[in-house]
């Protein structure tokens, strides 16, 4: 997608291929930067500091991350404390788990000196993929835009499509296009008037400083809205339809994604407005049922609740205290929406009710 008019992906590997670029998240929307990544430790690190971050991007760093330490060390013993040690770096995503796994299956019979090389070669190959799947899921997206815009009432015809997402599910939390916000860019790029509600996303604000600056790079119509507003949104009917990503979807169709999210999806259910998830075939766990109960749920540092990063000056980026010094705080990542309260997941296949049933008639499994 593009900056500033030039086309750019997520991540990349650099020249000469022994170590990747990035783009170091933590810095947007004040700062556009690119760091490089050369190591293991700086790949784990990378996906732990939230530099990277975004399922499918996590999990195609991940893959990488296990070619950086083959290149250093390509035995069965460094293979298999790589995979661990990228494997436990952020717990709720299962792309990553399904990227690593990819590799490790690739390399694991080859003779130690073939492995780096085609730890590089694999890993590439989910990225194109994730493109592809991300372009096909806007596709499939824009349909259903297409539908419920044309569904809307005369006095209506012809106005933006409100959607409103939560987190930030854009190119910045994949290789290129993004999942909840594909059917978004083909929209505005098909000449669908869109418009897009951008929960700012607390603790970490993904949805203010990512989803904000990538949907203003590419000129989509988007207000930021703090996360308590929705409700009150839906309610006087400016949502037509809510889309987020996910982290991981149980093979019955419950969502893990975004703290924040499951709350969306019960105000969404209350004022009759459709609940649509996207995803790639990555995020799916097939060895789960119920959500709430199975999928690991990432608690992450209480500094991200009391404190919080904002442009200190033209040219500091830091973090200011919001808390009493002696509160503490409770930093949960991630809820799990059940399938009940989904009206539809958008994957790279086609449109399906958020059930196994529904899954099942899309992969055959
Ligand atoms: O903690 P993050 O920023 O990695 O969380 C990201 C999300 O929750 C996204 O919405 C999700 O990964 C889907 S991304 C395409």
């Amino acid at each position: 997608m593009n900056i500033n008019g030039r086309p750019w992906r997520t991540i990349g590997l650099e020249e000469g291929g022994a170590s990747v670029w990035v783009i170091d998240q933590t810095l947007l929307p004040h700062r556009f930067e690119t760091r490089s990544l050369a190591s293991l430790e700086a790949a784990a690190d990378a996906i732990t500091t939230m530099v990277v971050r975004g399922a499918p991007l996590i999990g195609v760093t991940g893959a990488y991350g296990l070619m950086l330490a083959l290149q250093v060390d390509p035995s069965d013993g460094a293979l298999e404390a790589a995979f661990e040690r990228l494997n436990a770096t952020r717990p709720t995503a299962v792309n990553l788990r399904w990227a690593l796994e990819r590799v490790r299956q690739r390399v694991a019979p080859l003779p130690e000196a073939e492995r780096a090389a085609a730890a590089r070669q694999e890993a590439g190959a989910i990225a194109e993929e994730d493109v592809a799947m991300c372009a096909a899921i806007g596709e499939h997206g824009l349909e259903l835009f297409r539908t419920l815009a044309a569904a809307r009432p005369a006095e209506r015809q012809g106005q933006p499509l409100n959607v409103l997402t939560h987190c930030n599910a854009g190119w910045l939390a994949t290789v290129d296009w993004g999942t909840a916000l594909a059917p978004i860019y083909k929209a505005h790029r098909a000449g669908l008037p869109i418009h897009v509600w951008v929960d700012e996303t607390r603790p970490r604000n993904q949805g203010a400083s990512l989803t904000a600056f990538e949907l203003g790079r590419e000129g989509v119509p988007h207000t930021v809205i703090v996360d308590n507003a929705g409700g009150h949104l839906m309610q006087h009917g400016q949502v037509d339809a809510v889309i987020v990503g996910t982290d991981r979807t149980t093979r019955r169709g419950d969502v893990c994604n975004k703290i924040g999210t499951y709350l969306k999806a019960l105000a969404a259910h209350d004022n009759g407005v459709p609940f649509y998830v996207a995803l790639p075939a990555s995020t799916i766990d097939w060895t789960l049922d119920d959500g709430v109960a199975e999928i690991p749920i990432e608690a992450r540092s209480a500094r991200e609740v009391t404190h919080i990063q904002g442009l200190l000056s033209p040219d500091q980026i830091g973090a200011v205290q919001l808390t009493p010094e002696d509160s503490t705080g409770f930093n949960p990542a991630f809820d799990v929406t059940p399938a009940r309260l989904v009206t539809a997941l958008i994957t790279e296949r086609g449109v399906a009710a958020a059930s196994e049933a529904g899954l099942r008639g899309l992969y055959g499994r």
